[in-house]
């Protein structure tokens, strides 16, 4: 097959030999429409940045100069919705020492953070960007002081054997830790309205322990089984959140669709397996958020840990994935479009963007004009190219030569513990930690 080019012709050639439900629009002044989120919030186009964490707050889990650079790069880029990192709940939870965290003790150093974040913005538009927190319980994935402490929903053998860790390293959730965790999520996202944003999502993606509690089907006790079960945590965290939090703020969820695990005997896996993807249950896990005032919702899947292909599909990586990076972005994109067929008034903000280059807005706004998705997310280009949303707004296009390359580079300095940024567009900062990991891994 031909090289691909990132442009319409090569791309259009693409999607016919792959089959793919994908189209490439010409006219993307779509992406310039303000959305009505609901609950108040208009976001001032159709452009988000995904949440990415920096891992570089400081050990008391508030934010750092870095941090704070990264959202200030964000504000002046011009997307309507900056979906911020994972911020843990609890201190066990933390999936690096340097994860952010919110508490009493550091909350004025949060409300500053966010207070500066703002501020930057409006030096460049008067137009409001809506903020979202991410709450996160790292479940499996926690390293609260850097050595792995995983906390897991169930033995899930395939994640275990290929962690590399030894079977005794692993814990297992009781129902009692699990009860004290809606609690903790409503406090951390009172917290976090207190420091000013403008909602929070409850992560439940990735393989982290609200995510991987859906595919909990082998688990014993109340929270395993049954899908009500397996849902449970998740829908009573949100019931939580919403009381404590009230109206007038955004509640949403980071939603792994599909996880693609391989297929055992008890468990099908969570909107499917390896084989086929199935989203019974995730459209009407949707559904029930959605009875609760959900309404807006980040669509994702994988586990980028294990399955990174499918998460973040990408052009080099720690191994040769065993598809074209288009299939994996198909799934991604149909995944959304399933999400808005069912349930049109949602707001889908869909993921599976980055590796599309300039072609990214032209795929997007086909996706927005079929009502397939309403908000174009991008993950690893606003580390690369944090204003492509101002050159879309103010050039109607993106630049070739500050595009993304989806090399992987930023996850493999964030995988060896140091700050996460692009070492090839932001050199500057990420370049010289690139070079650390090489020398000292
Ligand atoms: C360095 C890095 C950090 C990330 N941190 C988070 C995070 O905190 N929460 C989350 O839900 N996803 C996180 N992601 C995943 C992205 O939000 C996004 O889903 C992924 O990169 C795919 O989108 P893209 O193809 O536009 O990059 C991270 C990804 C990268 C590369
Ligand atoms: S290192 Fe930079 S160019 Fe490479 S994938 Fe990450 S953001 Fe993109």
């Amino acid at each position: 097959m031909q090289k691909f080019k990132y442009d319409k012709d090569s791309l259009m050639t693409y999607i016919k030999d792959f089959n793919l439900d994908l189209g490439y629009q010409d006219d993307i002044s779509i992406l310039k429409e303000e959305v009505d989120l609901g609950d108040g919030y208009i976001s001032p186009n159709r452009m988000a940045i995904h949440p990415l964490e920096g891992c570089d707050g400081h050990t008391d889990g508030s934010p750092s100069e870095f941090s704070l650079r990264r959202y200030k790069r964000f504000a002046r880029g011009g997307a309507g919705l900056v979906w911020f990192e994972a911020i843990a709940i609890c201190e066990e939870s933390r999936a690096n020492p340097r994860q952010l965290y919110i508490t009493e003790q550091n909350k004025e150093v949060f409300k500053t953070f966010v207070d500066e974040i703002r501020k930057t913005r409006s030096e460049v538009s008067s137009k409001k960007q809506i903020l979202i927190a991410q709450l996160t319980h790292s479940g499996r994935y926690s390293k609260p002081n850097g050595a792995a402490s995983p906390i897991c929903a169930y033995d899930n053998v395939e994640l275990r054997e290929s962690s590399g860790l030894p079977e005794d390293a692993f814990t297992y959730a009781a129902d009692e830790y699990l009860d004290s965790l809606p609690d903790m999520f409503a406090k951390t996202a009172l917290l976090l309205k207190e420091a000013g944003f403008d909602g929070v999502d409850i992560k439940a993606c990735h393989g982290y322990l609200l995510g991987e509690l859906l595919s909990a089907y082998e688990r014993e006790g109340k929270y395993g089984g049954s899908f009500e079960n397996r849902v449970k945590l998740l829908m009573t965290s949100f019931k939580k959140v919403k009381e404590a939090c009230g109206d007038n703020f955004i509640l949403t969820v980071r939603l792994n669709l599909y996880d693609s695990y391989l297929k055992t005997e008890n468990n099908p896996g969570w909107g499917g397996n390896v084989d086929k993807m199935d989203l019974t249950e995730p459209i009407k896990l949707i559904g029930m958020l959605k009875d609760m005032g959900m309404k807006v919702i980040n669509i994702t899947m994988g586990n980028p840990y294990h399955n990174p292909h499918i998460n973040r599909p990408y052009n080099a990586g720690g191994y040769t994935p065993p598809e074209h990076p288009l299939v994996g972005l198909g799934r991604l994109i149909e995944g959304s479009a399933k999400v808005k067929q069912e349930y049109p008034d949602m707001i889908v903000v869909g993921t599976g963007y980055s590796w599309f280059r300039q072609c990214a807005p032209h795929v997007a706004a086909n996706e927005i004009a079929n009502n397939k998705t309403d908000i174009m997310g991008m993950g690893r280009v606003a580390l690369a190219y944090p204003d492509f949303a101002n050159d879309i707004i103010n050039h109607n296009r993106m630049f070739s030569d500050k595009i993304c390359l989806t090399c992987s580079l930023c996850t493999k300095i964030m995988r060896a513990g140091r700050f996460a940024g692009c070492p090839v567009r932001d050199q500057e900062v990420y370049l010289p930690i690139l070079r650390e990991v090489r020398k000292y891994g």
